[in-house]
């Protein structure tokens, strides 16, 4: 039984204890670039949750009279101070979203099952690993038997907007839209059936392993001023509608046509933001030439997406992995630094374990 009031809430329970949460990273196939207010999008982005490359992170919640919510924070067991004033920062923050946070101190420790700075998000996958497991914890002690994970979404959001897309799996679709029932700025929705690419495969080639040159807080800024702004945001949308139908009516061609434009267009901003960028490196157009010829020449759907950065995701599905496998070893390891991950469409967040008692 819960009491809740604007600052207050009385609980069912009282627990102290350990909760594990692993929470995938997501990549965009309709990409968000540009925010406004707190963390929200200038247009609604599609992802899909990564099934290998997650975040692995064990909170303990004490009791505590301190007014400080973070007491310690690991990442891949060393201290980072970085990481730590980032994270205590976060969970100040959130307070009034979790009113128990101001009755409890929190240990964290946390691993990436992926390298750093492999240009995978892992700040979509550690928010959503933390928010998962607050708000877990959160429902456990007001005796709720489900986790909110509109509410997790929505935190994590406000940690960094591709983490709201992190909470669950496969695809995700952040953002108003009109045409998909539920959909709004500050959390996001499953998204429609779109089971045909639930079988996906994305090779990630690893051109460059370097930090980002661009953050994506300055980037989403260049957005501000920007040429193309409106003209970007109109195309976001109408790239979303036509993909959800491309892939409701199972159609490769559509689909590969869309999600390579938007990775495309992606780039094509930053090469005309003020400053400018070029995230791609030479070997990243010389991956996608292969990947273009390789598809003419063999019609086998095989495509590819970018993040802000110069590695490529080289999607395709199951019943062409053998000749996709080859094809990936013979022609596009060499433009990498040897090094390809092997990841594929996943499922969202897993509670690894949860080892609460009622507190003293
Ligand atoms: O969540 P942020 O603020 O790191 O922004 C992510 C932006 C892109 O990764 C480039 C695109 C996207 O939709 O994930």
């Amino acid at each position: 039984m819960t009491i809740s009031t604007n600052k207050k809430q009385v609980m069912a329970h009282q627990y102290e204890g350990r909760i594990t949460y692993q929470a995938p990273s997501n990549i965009a196939l309709i990409k968000y670039w540009g925010k406004h207010g707190k963390q929200l999008p200038c247009n609604p982005s599609l992802s899909f949750t990564l099934s290998e490359s997650y975040t692995q992170m064990c909170v303990d919640f004490k009791q505590s009279k301190d007014n400080k919510v973070l007491e310690s924070f690991e990442f891949e067991g060393k201290k980072r101070v970085d990481f730590e004033k980032k994270m205590s920062v976060f969970l100040e923050s959130i307070k009034e979203d979790l009113p128990f946070l101001n009755d409890y101190s929190l240990r964290i420790t946390s691993l990436n099952s992926f390298p750093h700075s492999s240009g995978i998000a892992s700040s979509a996958s550690s928010n959503a690993a933390l928010c998962m497991a607050l708000v877990d914890f959160e429902s456990r002690l007001l005796g709720k038997d489900h986790v909110d994970l509109k509410k997790a979404s929505r935190l994590s959001r406000l940690g960094s907007g591709s983490a709201s897309r992190s909470v669950s799996g496969p695809m995700m679709l952040w953002g108003d839209f009109e045409s998909q029932n539920g959909s709004d700025d500050y959390a996001v929705v499953p998204s429609a059936d779109l089971s045909f690419f639930n079988d996906f495969n994305d090779y990630i080639a690893i051109v460059s392993s370097g930090e980002k040159s661009v953050s994506s807080r300055k980037g989403h800024s260049l957005m501000e001023g920007h040429p193309f702004r409106d003209i970007r945001f109109k195309n976001a949308r109408k790239n979303l509608a036509d993909l959800i139908d491309a892939m409701e009516k199972k159609d490769y061609v559509r689909f590969i046509n869309i999600v390579e434009s938007e990775a495309l267009e992606l780039h094509g901003l930053m090469m005309n933001s003020n400053p400018s960028f070029i995230l791609m490196e030479p070997n990243t157009l010389s991956i996608i030439h292969e990947i273009r010829n390789f598809r003419k020449n063999n019609s086998v759907p095989i495509c590819f997406t970018l993040d802000a950065g110069p590695n490529v995701h080289i999607l395709f599905p199951d019943e062409y992995k053998d000749i996709c496998d080859k094809f990936i070893e013979d022609k596009i390891r060499p433009f990498t630094q040897n090094n390809i991950i092997k990841d594929r469409v996943g499922n969202g967040p897993k509670l690894i374990s949860s080892e609460l008692s009622i507190a003293p």
